[in-house]
């Protein structure tokens, strides 16, 4: 899809946000949020957006109004589609990136196994004085992350496994400057990665440990990790998941997914920082090979766990990438994205991503990036009594808590996660409820993959102290 500036090309569509003050001469248009109609006249159709109150109006009004327009330009079909500056406040640049961004997030569809494909946009043209070619330069390169996280969560887990994973990190480290360390099933075993290689060992798809370093600024120390849990499919293993909970598994490389977006735009944009881009991933398979409740196995760190259910397995491949990470390649702090519980579901939803840290200035960084790209964050607290309960009796560790089934699932699967970090700052987001959308399309999320937490870290990164 190509995204033009004021070309005036022949169009079939025209999107425009209006807020209610200029609803008001508009017959039977509010310019309520959500509420979008289409008019038509000798031009051709001119899809109206509501964007709410004037004195209210916002990115995030903007973006989720001009999304909507683009999804119903796609319902019409159409796939030549125009998009007019809001220019009813002093905010005109702002909001027209946000506008921009909001109908590129909205055009996309995961299509390939469609016999039949739905109308894919082809041309998009930016109608306003307000934005410069950088950017849009800035949009389509966070929007590519953004898909190219989307596509590697929809597609089939057969396809999308670790090895797949670690070819497109080649791929992308081939194509731009970053340095990449992929550690086979072998070599995860024989350097002492116990825990990844417990997971991943019953499957015919064998484990990766994928590090893509991109060094932007060579001068500055500072390097942020970003981790991501890469479970290509999460079958429960021997604590096979039942019906209703295991059709979707194929999205539990998430995090793993959001970091090859965010390296993506990295990779396009070159901005001067310093980022590691690391992926722990494993196929959870249910088989007679696979890792079993009740050994214990020992991890990179020299930490010993005990195994109380295999389907807690994201906590052990992210054990072991934290440990490898931090003693080889020495981040200044770490960030990790895991679709890691359903707990965090029942605690925040499907719009809500619980953030976990152990420090307030990271997270406070987290959330003011959360307000920019409206990826909204919810911190939740880890107390001394959720790392007591992950203490075992045979190990020095156990993958689930003492506490009653269900009870604070997401803070001691941080809790876990929290032994493996030594003296950094670090953040956990859990995604399980964000990375993938059951429902239908919301705003800028299409239904399945969101690509959730790519333009979030992207600006957390470009906007550090
Ligand atoms: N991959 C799942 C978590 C998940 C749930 C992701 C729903 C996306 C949507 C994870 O590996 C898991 O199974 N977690 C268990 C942990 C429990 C055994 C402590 C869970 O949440 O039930
Ligand atoms: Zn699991
Ligand atoms: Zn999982």
């Amino acid at each position: 899809m190509k995204v033009s500036l004021n070309k005036n090309v022949k169009v079939q569509s025209t999107i425009r946000c209006v807020s209610d003050r200029a609803a008001a001469k508009i017959a039977d248009f509010d310019g309520q949020k959500k509420q979008v109609t289409v008019r038509y006249d000798e031009n051709g159709a001119t899809i109206l957006c509501g964007v709410g109150p004037r004195e209210h109006v916002d990115i995030h009004a903007i973006r989720d109004a001009a999304s909507r327009g683009m999804t119903t330009a796609l319902g019409l079909k159409h796939q030549a589609v125009a998009l007019t500056e809001f220019s009813e406040t002093g905010e005109v640049r702002p909001h027209a990136v946000a506008a921009l961004e909001g109908a590129v997030l909205a055009a996309y569809s995961f299509d390939k196994y469609k016999s039949e494909k739905p109308a894919r946009l082809k041309k998009l043209d930016f109608l306003g004085p307000s934005l410069r070619k950088s950017d849009v330069m800035l949009v389509q390169a966070l929007c590519d992350g953004v898909n190219t996280a989307r596509e590697l969560i929809n597609d089939n887990a057969e396809v999308v496994t670790p090895e797949y994973l670690a070819k497109q990190a080649k791929a992308l480290a081939r194509a731009s400057d970053m340095e990449l360390e992929i550690l086979t099933e072998k070599e995860i075993e024989k350097k002492g990665l116990g825990l990844l290689h417990a997971v991943g060992k019953g499957s015919p798809f064998p484990p990766r440990l994928i590090i893509m370093s991109y060094t932007g600024k060579p001068s500055r120390k500072k390097t942020t990790a970003i981790i991501g849990k890469g479970i290509t499919f999460d079958s429960g293993g021997q604590n096979l998941k039942t019906s209703g909970h295991i059709e979707t598994m194929r999205c539990d490389m998430g995090g793993a997914a959001t970091v090859l977006g965010v390296m993506k735009t990295v990779a396009e944009l070159k901005p001067k920082i310093n980022v590691l881009g690391v992926i722990a991933s494993a196929h959870n398979a249910i088989g007679s090979r696979t890792y079993f409740p009740g050994d214990i196995y020992t991890s990179y760190k020299g930490t010993t766990v005990e195994i109380t259910n295999t389907d807690a397995e994201g906590r052990l491949v992210l054990a072991d990438a934290f440990a490898y990470t931090q003693e080889q390649y020495h981040p200044s702090r770490m960030i990790d994205l895991a679709t890691l519980t359903g707990g965090v579901v029942v605690a925040l939803g499907d719009t809500i991503c619980g953030l976990f840290s152990n420090d307030d200035a990271l997270a406070d960084e987290l959330l003011a990036s959360s307000q920019q790209t409206g990826e909204a964050l919810w911190r939740l607290p880890v107390y001394q009594e959720h790392s007591e309960a992950m203490k075992s009796d045979l190990a020095d560790l156990r993958n689930t808590a003492r506490l009653k089934r269900g009870h604070a699932s997401s803070i001691t699967g941080a809790a876990f996660l929290k032994e493996f970090v030594v003296g950094i700052p670090w953040a956990h987001l859990d995604i399980a409820g964000v990375a993938f959308n059951e429902r239908e399309p919301r705003g800028v999320y299409p239904k399945y993959a969101t690509g959730f937490g790519v333009r979030l870290l992207y600006n957390f990164l470009t906007t550090q102290r």
